[in-house]
Order: structure tokens, then sequence, then C-alpha cells
């Protein structure tokens, strides 16, 4: 086993800390803050970089605190920042997108502002995970696939930490638990079936055979005065605090850069959130590849009287005439045919969601090339206790309605 005493300079894309040995090849180490002197055990070695975790700290970061959750000491993959304060978690997330959009996106001096407040812990209504050898839910240890038993999460809301610690999935190897924070609904996803499953009465459950089957299955939530169908195979924002954090920034970002348009995309829309919030009273069209999700936004947009919904994958969108689109893609960005999408909608404003630090730099230079020039970002903290970065962008056309200033 390789051990070595770093120091570390800075937050990673990927929330490791970043070091350099005496010989200049980079080290990625887990569990460390910028700034620390670290006794780093490497797990991965190749030759112009290394992976490793701390095994002793030497000299402490002020940043650094005791982890809230017994969890992480186990070796629970499943929050890897507890070692961090909560504000500098914030603030290390923002010097993270900062740091993006100059270096990869090509923004000199980007504005960046803290969105939104979401609180960090007892607020997640989706975890994803595995099953332990004694049937319970569990997490997986860091880069691995060996499960860490949790019988509570700390960032889990209490309707989900109740199926954690009463659920047993002995024949399951892929556990989803899904709830409602303010319906109470609550619905259990098992691969690969659902057989011999325990879990609270009132939990529905199913198993990924029957999905594949075609059965539906599905919960409601609220968030942002509307109430929202999001099936099994749906994708839903982490909390109903997130999505509304979300709406309150895409809206702020409409609201400043481009308030009296009318035609409004939302791209990637999923079950509808922002057509369903920024597109009332406004013409909007939804572009979203997931039939399940499609579904769901047509039964959630039915009240809104010029929606459309086009069930297509971004790739093979013909855009339609946009003043705003508001892109909100996975992780791996809209690259470069979803910004020539963008573009071909002539959009005087894109305000563009990101979910990785990584697109966004990508996405803001390929949007800067197609005339879109970056006005400003708002981070959101939507997974407290992790490297997790959401961003929510505003690009302004060359003709678009936005000016310059600071963004919000
Ligand atoms: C991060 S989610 C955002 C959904 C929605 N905006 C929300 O906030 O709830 C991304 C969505 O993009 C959809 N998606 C992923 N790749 C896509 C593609 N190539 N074309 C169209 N939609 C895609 C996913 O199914 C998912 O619903």
């Amino acid at each position: 086993m390789t051990e070595l005493e770093l120091r570390t300079t800075a937050m990673a894309v990927g929330g490791e800390a970043v070091a350099r040995e005496p010989s200049g090849r980079v080290v990625f180490v887990a569990g460390a803050a910028p700034g620390e002197t670290v006794l780093v055990h490497l797990t991965d070695e190749r030759r112009t970089f290394a992976r490793g975790s701390v095994l002793q700290v030497v000299s402490a970061s002020p940043d650094r605190v005791e982890p809230p959750c017994p969890h992480v000491a186990e070796g629970c993959g499943g929050c890897d920042w507890q070692h961090l304060a909560l504000d500098a978690q914030a603030r290390l997330r923002r010097e993270l997108v900062a740091d993006v959009l100059r270096r990869d996106g090509g923004v000199a001096d980007p504005v960046v502002v803290a969105g939104p407040e979401v609180p960090a812990a007892r607020v997640r209504t989706t975890v994803r995970g595995t099953v332990g050898a004694d049937g319970r839910f569990a997490f997986r240890r860091r880069r691995s696939h060996e499960p860490v038993p949790v019988a509570s999460c700390l960032v889990a809301h209490p309707l989900v930490d109740e199926v954690l610690a009463e659920g047993r999935f002995d024949d399951a190897d892929e556990v989803t638990v899904r709830v409602g924070a303010r319906t109470g609904e609550r619905l259990v996803v098992v691969g690969p079936t659902a057989a011999g499953v325990v879990v609270p009465s009132d939990v529905t459950v199913v198993g990924a055979d029957q999905l594949r089957a075609g059965h539906r299955a599905w919960i409601h939530e609220e968030a942002a005065g509307c109430t929202w169908r999001v099936s099994a195979g749906s994708f839903f924002q982490a909390s109903p605090e997130g999505a509304e954090a979300l709406v309150a920034a895409v809206g702020a970002a409409v609201a400043r850069w481009a308030p009296d348009v009318e035609r409004l995309v939302d791209l990637c829309c999923g079950v509808g959130l922002f057509a369903g919030t920024v597109g009332v009273g406004r013409s909007v069209v939804g572009v979203e590849r997931s039939a399940s999700a499609v579904a769901d936004a047509r039964h959630n947009l039915a009240d809104l009287a010029h929606a459309r919904l086009v069930k297509v994958a971004l790739a093979r969108w013909r855009p339609s005439p946009a003043d705003v689109v508001v892109a909100d893609p996975a992780r791996s960005g809209l690259g470069a045919d979803g910004v020539r999408s963008v573009a071909a909608t002539g959009a005087g404003l894109c305000v563009l969601v990101s979910c990785d630090p990584a697109s966004l730099g990508r996405d803001a230079r390929l949007l800067s090339a197609a005339g879109y020039r970056h006005v400003g970002s708002s981070v959101l903290d939507l997974f407290g206790h992790t490297g997790q970065v959401e961003v929510v962008s505003a690009f302004a056309g060359e003709d678009g309605a936005a000016g310059g200033g600071a963004g919000g």
C-alpha cells in the first residue's frame, strides 16, 4: 500500500481535493479539504494521475468538521462531503463553478452567486441503493459495489428513512425508495423482482421486471404550488424544496433577462416542472424522450391552455421558434446537438440547468460559439453533504432581450 503526505490545494469536479506529488503527478484525494496536509493511501495509480483517500489529517483546514452521520466512518459512499462545514460546502461549490466557467467555458470574469437555500438534511425524497447480506437496504462503499447497510440516512426524508429502517429485501439487489414528502405517498422499486419484499403497509411495491412489462406505478408530490404526478421511471428533483429553489432560480433568470417573452421551450422537461410553473401564461413546448415522463407531463400540464409536449430525443427534435429556452439536460449536458437546437429556436435567452460542472463548462463554450454570452450563474445546494453541484446559468443571445451585468 502506497502512503504519502500531501498538501491539498483546491476541490476538483467530482468532489475530491487536488494535490500534487513531488513528481508533479496530480492526486485526487477523497475525504480531504483544500489547504490541508494529509497522509494519503493511494488506491488507484495511473501514469498521469492517481486517486487516494485520507488515512490521517496532519494539518486540518478550518472548514473541517466531524461527519454528522456515523455511516461515513463505516465506509458509506453516499455523502462525500460530510467532513466539510455546510457554509464551506456552499462556498466550494461556487468556487468550482466559477473555475470551470473560466477554464473550460472561456468566460473571463463569471458572475456566480448563491441560489435559494435548501436544507441539507432530511429532505431527499429518492434514495437508490443495494441490499446487504441481512436483506436490509444498503448504500455502496465509495468506488466499490460492496454494500454498507444503513438503518438511517442523514439526508433522507423521514418517510424514506422509515422504509430503510423497516424494509427487508432478501432476494433483491437494487432498491429505489421514492416518496412524496408533502402527500405522504410512498413507492419502492425493487430489482430484479419484488418477490418477498417486506415494507410498511402503505408503501406501493413494484418490481423492475413489472415496470419493463408495462406496469405503471407513481406517487404525487407537491411543490411550487402544483401537484406533480411522478411515475416510477420518471425523473423528479431530489426534494420538493430543491424543485422550488430551481423554479425560483429559473423564474428569476427569465424575469430579469427576458421578462416579457411569450414563447418558452422547456428542453428535457421531465414531468413538466418548468413548463408548469415558469411557463404559466406563456406558450410552452416541452421536449422529453422518456415515455413515462411525457405521460406524467401530459397529466400534470393538462390545465395549461398553451402547452404542447413532444416525445423525442433532443438530437432528433425539430426546433420550434421560441423567445426563451429553459434546458435541464442529463449529466452529459446539452452538447453540440443540444446547443445547435437552442440556437435554431432563435431564443434571445437560454437558461441552462446543469447538474455537472464539467458539462456546464463544455456547454458554456459551445453556447458562446453559438452567440450566447454568459450573464450569470446561481449555484444551488440541492445535494447537501455531497460534492454534487446544481447550477442555473443564464446565456443571452446577441440580439436577445438580456443586457450586461450580474446574473441571478
Ligand atoms: C435532469 S432531468 C430534468 C427534468 C425536469 N426539467 C425537472 O426539473 O424535473 C433531465 C430530463 O431529461 C431527459 N432526457 C435525458 N436525455 C434526453 C435526451 N437526449 N433527449 C430528451 N430528453 C432527455 C430525462 O428523461 C429527464 O427527464
